[in-house]
């Protein structure tokens, strides 16, 4: 049955306006005043903002890591994303060395296939460069419409790149139209650096940040610019959270290399001292990059206002703290690094960045979800509300406040990292592809009714630093 919104007011990354939509067979059909709605399911929508629905360019679900595997899997991340108003993931597909990328990209298909309750893509690591790698990659794009590429510059040993990888990839990415990204932190110099803070007896959560400083952040955020530069390429850095790393990315831009940025909700409200609490709590803020002192949160803000960020992710990754993070009580190196983020994400984004004036509700909509349509080939099938896109679409009271807490959450972990905080907005039903998930703040959809996604090719967003800089 054809299905129409009304007196909802919908926002874009570039309009705020009242309409009625219509919704026929997963797509948005028509946008305009009074439409008529006879024999059609209508949905009041008074009060609400409507919101093309959160795309989240960054999580791990179900990934094994640090010994463990993370816990929310492609059926509890993905209702929880669509309660947080969240209906399109991009997860990081890992591969292992020596063995075919298809191996690992089926290794995705089977956990996310019968599971996921909204729709989802993924990206693919690239762990070493040779002859099959380079032979499979324009099948992978082909064949699977993966577009985007991660090279993890850190975690020594286990997911870690090196250099010619790195520069391989993005030779690649150029020639075949895909983005690359990057985990930028300086693992050589952070395996030293812990290696040393053990063996003096510093084994607490809080030498997880204090061994992985904002400086080496910025150093391998540099390194990667540099070499997509000269490979005249296409870079993504991933989870963005000091300074340093701002400067960096912001310096390639205005030299006018095409390099994006993404910073995460955890690095825009947290903080470094939370590592600091007792009895082991530190342990559920361990993740890399790590927090950082509070003084880099306005720099965050700044470059998100600017556009020199272009995207917020979540970087879920969770692990309960009974039973998972306590694998490194008595030695900080072997807590699992992550945590749980994709169903606030949207929620404290616009809270802490609309309601606090630091962002307005278009640059929320654009940096929530239309940019990472665009970047990541699914535009404008994703990321917008337009005729002829899918009908994925939030209903948003932007007045309602409640507190955010594990008590309330459904991801599947024991603990919420953001316990506590106050949020001034809520979504109250989300759609996709114009069937209800969450109807009334109530899960009503199916596990597997998710599609995968095939993207398409890597097409550049405008530089508006740049044009700035040009005035
Ligand atoms: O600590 C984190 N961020 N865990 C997930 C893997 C990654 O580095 O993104
Ligand atoms: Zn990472
Ligand atoms: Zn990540
Ligand atoms: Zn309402």
């Amino acid at each position: 049955m054809k299905k129409m919104i009304k007196n909802g007011t919908i926002i874009t990354a570039t309009e705020t306006f009242n309409a009625d939509v219509l919704i026929d067979n997963g797509k948005v059909t028509a946008i305009g005043l009074d439409l008529p709605s006879a024999g059609m399911e209508v949905i009041d929508a008074k009060g609400c903002y409507l919101f093309p629905g959160g795309i989240d360019p960054h999580t791990h679900l179900e990934m094994p890591f640090g010994g463990t595997v993370s816990k929310d899997d492609f059926e509890s991340g993905t209702i929880a994303a669509a309660f947080g108003g969240t209906t399109t993931i991009i997860d990081f597909c890992l591969t292992n060395k020596g063995e075919p990328l298809k191996k690992a990209i089926q290794t995705w298909h089977a956990k996310s296939k019968d599971k996921a309750v909204i729709d989802y893509g993924f990206h693919l690591m690239i762990g070493e460069i040779n002859e099959r790698v380079l032979a499979e990659i324009p099948q992978v794009i082909e064949e699977e419409g993966i577009t985007s590429f991660k090279v993890f510059m850190a975690y020594k040993n286990v997911l870690q790149a090196d250099d010619e990888t790195l520069f391989r990839t993005l030779v690649m990415a150029k020639k075949h139209g895909a983005l690359v990204m990057v985990h930028a932190e300086n693992g050589d110099v952070i395996d030293y650096l812990t290696k040393e803070a053990l063996a003096a007896g510093n084994t607490d959560p809080i030498y997880h940040a204090l061994t992985r400083p904002p400086e080496i952040e910025g150093e391998a955020t540099g390194r990667a610019c540099l070499l997509a530069g000269l490979a005249e390429s296409q870079l993504y850095v991933v989870h963005v959270t000091c300074a340093e790393a701002v400067d960096k990315i912001a310096e390639a831009r205005n030299k006018g290399f095409t390099v994006y940025g993404e910073t995460c909700p955890q690095y825009l409200v947290l903080d470094q001292s939370a590592l600091e609490k007792p009895d082991f709590e530190g342990a559920k803020y361990v993740w890399s990059p790590p927090l950082r002192e509070k003084k880099h949160q306005q720099a965050l803000w700044n470059a998100l206002k600017s556009g020199q960020l272009q995207t917020v992710g979540s970087d879920q990754c969770s692990f309960d703290f009974n039973g998972q993070k306590d694998l490194g009580k008595g030695d900080f190196t072997k807590i699992p690094n992550g945590g749980p983020f994709i169903e606030d994400r949207f929620s404290v984004l616009f809270s802490e960045g609309v309601k606090k004036g630091r962002i307005n509700v278009n640059e929320f909509v654009d940096i929530v979800s239309t940019r990472s349509a665009k970047l990541f080939g699914l535009f404008p099938q994703k990321g917008t509300i337009a005729v002829g896109s899918d009908a994925d679409i939030v209903i948003f009271d932007p007045e309602i406040e409640r507190t955010i807490s594990v008590n309330s959450h459904h991801m599947a972990v024991d603990y919420n990292a953001f316990e506590g905080l106050k949020v001034t907005g809520e979504p109250v039903s989300v759609l996709s592809r114009g069937e209800f998930v969450i109807r009334d703040k109530q899960f009503v959809g199916k596990p597997g009714m998710g599609n995968y996604l095939r993207r398409g090719k890597h097409v550049q967003l405008s530089n508006r630093a740049k044009v700035e800089a040009l005035q």
